[in-house]
């Protein structure tokens, strides 16, 4: 018997036409399948009906659902996985759609342009005809835009932003600010589960009222503040910890330099500065998730990438930062932490 199995095209194909699941789950968030089920399960006849579904693809449509494992099936009757219903139902607080409501709406026409971002390495997103304005200019022209960014950071952060809650020393400290803070998820995290501290939410002044009023519906307004700022043109707070999420892979390297540099200026003496990314592993070889975000900062930014965890610790040495180290977080996210 050939015990040795040949090889075979299965991945091959699942790789090449992930996008039709992909593009399924996203116009299933798009069009609330699964707030529409969170009120509970379905028949057939309603759910389509309700979901304003053709003949045509409502059968397929639902039951693509069922086999990808995001909806169950019993007796004709449709209903959400656990999973589901805690992550895809947007009135609940766990709500995780934001982030593929952004996918769904941006990314996904974008995406359709990465051979001309591999060919060109200019960005194909909305900055893509402005030449040289900041990305996230373009983003925040439109105000519905901006929101739908700023809540979609928190979907795709709120794990990572608990863990560091968690696995900094933050009893050593009483002060921090979070440098391009958006909403502001990783801020109340930290002020949720450190009640001694007070923190900043630091970031572009069109942001301060959306953060202001996250903070406020998670009732930290009194220990939680916004401050205006741009990182590019005026110093960063003088506090104990300063964290960055997501924001070093946006930027090219001298970016990510000067922002590292200007964290060691800001910091109180003993200080930290934490930063977080989806950060590839030194080999470049396994973190999938973080070489993926890279391309896809290719697709979105004018010079920005992700990074491993040795370079980080390279720039944050050569700044200055001593005793610098990698931690996994959750998922495909670490944080690298230096200390001044
Ligand atoms: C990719 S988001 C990261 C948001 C959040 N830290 C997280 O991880 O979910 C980048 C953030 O940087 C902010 N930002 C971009 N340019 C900035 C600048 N020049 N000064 C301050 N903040 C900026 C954006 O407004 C945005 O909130």
């Amino acid at each position: 018997m050939n015990t040795q199995a040949g090889p075979t095209p299965d991945h091959i194909m699942q790789v090449g036409l992930s996008f039709w699941a992909s593009k399924a789950l996203l116009s299933a968030v798009e069009m609330g399948v699964f707030t529409e089920l969170a009120n509970g399960p379905e028949s057939f006849d309603n759910l389509a009906g309700r979901l304003g579904l053709h003949h045509r693809s409502a059968r397929d449509f639902l039951d693509t659902l069922v086999a990808l494992g995001f909806l169950q099936r019993s007796n004709g009757t449709y209903s959400n996985t656990r999973e589901t219903d805690l992550f895809l139902d947007r009135r609940k607080p766990s709500y995780l759609g934001g982030i593929l409501e952004m996918a769904n709406a941006r990314l996904f026409g974008f995406w359709n342009h990465l051979t001309e971002a591999l060919r060109t390495g200019r960005p194909q997103n909305e900055a893509k005809d402005a030449s040289g304005e900041s990305p996230f200019e373009a983003l925040y022209a439109e105000p519905a835009r901006l929101k739908e960014f700023l809540a979609a950071m928190s979907g795709i952060s709120h794990g990572a932003n608990m863990a560091i809650a968690q696995k900094v020393s933050w009893a050593k400290y009483k002060t921090f600010a979070d440098v391009g803070t958006a909403q502001g998820d990783l801020a109340v995290q930290i002020a949720l589960a450190n009640p001694h501290l007070k923190g900043i939410g630091f970031d572009l002044a069109q942001v301060g009222p959306t953060f202001e009023e996250y903070a406020q519906s998670k009732g930290l307004n009194g220990r939680l503040s916004f401050q205006p700022g741009d990182f590019f043109t005026e110093p960063l707070p003088k506090v104990d910890v300063l964290t960055m999420g997501h924001i070093l892979h946006d930027w090219n390297l001298d970016e990510k330099k000067m922002l590292i540099g200007k964290a060691y200026e800001a910091l109180n003496p003993g200080g930290a500065l934490v930063v977080y990314d989806a950060i590839i592993d030194d080999d470049r070889s396994k973190n999938t998730f973080g070489l993926l975000m890279s391309l896809n900062m290719l697709v979105e930014t004018p010079g920005g990438y992700d990074y491993t965890g040795g370079e980080c610790i390279g720039w944050m040495k050569a700044a200055g930062f001593r005793d610098a180290y990698v931690e996994h977080l959750v998922g495909p996210d670490s944080m690298v932490v230096g200390f001044k």
